[in-house]
């Protein structure tokens, strides 16, 4: 198998490579000689394929969601209810925003062509997640009220914080660009998806259980469908990063990705605590708090580690309602169902994470 130095900078993906490699044995996920010719036919990493038409049947449209309801509740919500709902929905802008100008990025250095039609799908998805954003909040408040919400890290220390730290690590791939680098943005990337992305959309899923702002967290369950994807594609990224470069994936580097994942499970606690806190209604800080640390598990396991903490290895029981509306199996609203065949395709999306 090739091997090459993980101190050195990675060689760029070529662009056009006509003496690139057509056997799939050659096939690498990084450092390899691509001819990036789209083969549909011929994968190294098959399950690219699966990948593929699932993120495709999950096309959907922001805008066929009705959000009717939601812009009589949303000025009816409490202030804390209100203040939950624009800081978390400014991170979530944040997120979606530096995925879509990241995810090219990663993509420069990843030279098995079927995963990079992958990428490719996830960036546009993360247009269409910042897009259903846009679209919230044009439709439920002002325009100044939706200009203070997107930008809310230019006054919010917190999330300015929170924000600079996704951003670095994702910002040192820009001047250190060594495999090591390249892992721990793929790290960063799978927290991201896994746990942030997941504890916020907890708060909206409460919100509607007690009956309020339901378009919004309709708006969420398809998000949430799509970032189910993202995370199996990260993580089938990483383990098959491992398989080909084992000398990368030494204890030290192993230590650096698990000290990323607590950090990132540390933060998003304390970020929890400090936006919604015990004032919600159907939330306080225990549940928060054992949710987070077992989406925590979840992630870490899912890459064949063991647990990081302890009694929390199950769906906290009193946060089961959560998976009751994430489950991707359960995502059938009136515009899906009206619609015949166009893109109604996906009822069963396999979420082994
Ligand atoms: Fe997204
Ligand atoms: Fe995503």
């Amino acid at each position: 198998m090739q091997q090459f130095d993980i101190k050195k900078p990675l060689p760029h993906k070529p662009l056009f490579n006509p003496d690139g490699d057509t056997d799939v044995l050659k096939r690498r996920m990084i450092g390899g000689n691509t001819t990036n010719l789209n083969d549909y036919n011929n994968l190294k990493y098959t399950w690219a394929s699966e990948w593929y038409r699932q993120a495709m049947n999950n096309f959907w449209i922001p805008e066929e969601i009705n959000l009717s309801q939601d812009i009589k509740d949303y000025p009816n919500l409490s202030p804390a209810e209100r203040k939950a709902y624009d800081k978390i929905l400014s991170f979530l802008v944040f997120l979606d925003s530096i995925q879509t100008a990241n995810l090219p990025c990663v993509g420069e250095y990843i030279t098995a062509n079927e995963v990079n039609l992958c990428l490719n799908i996830q960036t546009f998805q993360e247009c269409v997640h910042s897009q259903s954003y846009s679209y919230m909040l044009d439709t439920i408040c002002s325009p100044d009220e939706r200009m203070d919400i997107l930008y809310q890290w230019k006054t919010d220390e917190h999330l300015l914080k929170r924000n600079t730290f996704i951003g670095e690590c994702y910002n040192e791939f820009q001047v250190k660009k060594d495999a090591r680098t390249l892992v721990k943005v793929m790290m960063a990337n799978f927290v991201l998806e896994g746990i942030y992305f997941f504890s916020g959309f907890m708060f909206f899923y409460n919100l509607s259980r007690n009956g309020k702002m339901p378009g919004s967290a309709q708006e969420i369950r398809y998000i949430n469908r799509d970032e189910n994807t993202h995370l199996w594609l990260f993580r089938n990224i990483i383990i098959e990063l491992r398989k080909e470069h084992p000398e990368l994936f030494d204890d030290h580097m192993v230590s650096e990705m698990k000290e990323l994942l607590m950090e990132a499970v540390r933060q998003e606690i304390e970020w929890a605590c400090y936006v919604i806190g015990n004032e919600v209604p159907g939330l306080n800080e225990k549940m928060i708090t054992d949710y987070i640390r077992y989406l925590g598990n979840l992630r870490w396991k899912s890459l064949g580690y063991a647990p990081i903490y302890p009694g929390c290895e199950r769906e906290p029981e009193t946060m089961k309602w959560v998976s009751q509306y994430s489950n991707a199996n359960m995502v059938k609203t009136d515009f899906f169902e009206a619609r015949s065949t166009a893109y109604a395709k996906s009822t069963a999306l396999i979420d082994d994470l």
